[in-house]
């Protein structure tokens, strides 16, 4: 199975099946209970076994599902680019590694970059099952003032920036403009994780960074602050220990999540970006675009715009606009 994705889906449900499953689902509840990422610590939250193996069962692909989504926006706007060398900063089990190999295919030196060594050593497990990850090094480090990042062409950052003070924030962004030729921000779609995501986008542009996703240009975010946030959503199927947790039949959810994907590389941003959940309607469909001239506009696309309307009940939220011009 060379899939990275179907690999990882399979390797995580190995990794359950070696549980009890009131074990596993118990270190769900207790992950669900503590893990809420929205405060910084002084010390990992994913202390043992565990808390690292409930967060690989139940958090690992939904990240992985976001990161890659992000992902493959941004490759779209680069399109001749295939990165080097991969550092995953904060990268716990390593979602964003696997994200990476499915995007990009081939292999590249990667670093995971963590303070929580149990998710580390369950990181370089679960990668053992990916050849292109095998050789991946596993490094405990404390993100802060201190942090050092060798020069590198990709780094990712998922899911952290929300655990960090303000200072380590702006010390891991600016670590990272200045060591790679591409940075790649995911959080959480709530209207914190979308702050701080806007928060790393102005710091990456006054670095010199241009904005190659979502966005369509890399002037100031067309969102009036507090109005609204901009997210995304990616489909996750629902593993059997997610719906022995989360009571309920649904076969999938919609993880939301921001991102940023910025870089120092030339980039062909969308013209537009559908930002919302298309509305089909009888002979039309209405679009929520984020558009180049640095506005937000509904667009209305009828039957009378043929092609283009075939288009647009095809396209989904997230998708660059119109298609064919990403
Ligand atoms: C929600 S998890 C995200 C893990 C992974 N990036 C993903 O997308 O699945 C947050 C990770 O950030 C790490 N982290 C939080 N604060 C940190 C710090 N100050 N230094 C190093 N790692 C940190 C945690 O240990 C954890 O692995």
């Amino acid at each position: 199975m060379n899939d990275p994705a179907d690999t990882l889906r399979a390797t995580l449900a190995d990794l359950v099946d070696g549980l009890p499953p009131r074990q596993a689902a118990r270190a769900v509840e207790r992950l669900i209970a503590n893990y809420r990422g929205d405060t910084p610590t002084d010390a990992p939250i994913l202390r043992d076994r565990a808390d690292v193996v409930a967060y690989a069962a139940y958090r690992m692909p939904a990240t992985f599902a976001a990161v890659r989504s992000a992902l493959t926006a941004f490759a779209e706007a680069v399109p001749d680019w295939v990165p080097g060398s991969h550092l995953d900063v904060g990268g716990g089990t390593g979602a964003a590694t696997w994200a990476v190999s499915d995007t990009w295919g081939g292999t590249r030196p990667v670093t995971v970059l963590d303070w929580a060594e149990p998710a580390l050593v369950l990181g370089q497990e679960i990668a053992a099952s990916l050849p292109a990850l095998r050789e991946a090094r596993w490094r405990r480090s404390r993100i802060g003032a201190a942090l050092d990042i060798e020069s590198v062409e990709l780094v990712t950052v998922s899911y952290v920036l929300n655990e960090l003070t303000g200072s380590d924030r702006a010390a891991l962004v600016d670590a990272a403009a200045g060591a790679a030729r591409a940075v790649v921000i995911v959080e959480a779609g709530t209207p914190a994780g979308y702050a701080r995501v806007v928060e790393a986008r102005d710091r990456l542009i006054a670095a010199g960074f241009r904005v190659a996703a979502p966005c369509p240009h890399s002037a100031a975010c067309p969102i009036e602050a507090g109005t609204d946030w901009c997210h995304f959503a990616a489909r996750v199927s629902r593993s059997s220990l997610h719906r022995q947790v989360k009571s309920g039949s649904l076969a999938y959810e919609d993880e939301k999540f921001s991102y940023v994907a910025a870089t120092r590389l030339p980039v062909e941003p969308a013209a537009s970006r559908v930002v919302r959940r298309p509305q089909i309607r009888k002979g039309q469909v209405l679009l929520d675009l984020c558009a180049s001239d640095e506005r937000l506009r509904r667009s209305t696309v009828t039957k009378r715009h043929g092609d283009l309307y075939k288009a647009a009940r095809d396209a989904a939220w997230g998708d660059p606009w119109p298609p064919g011009e990403d």
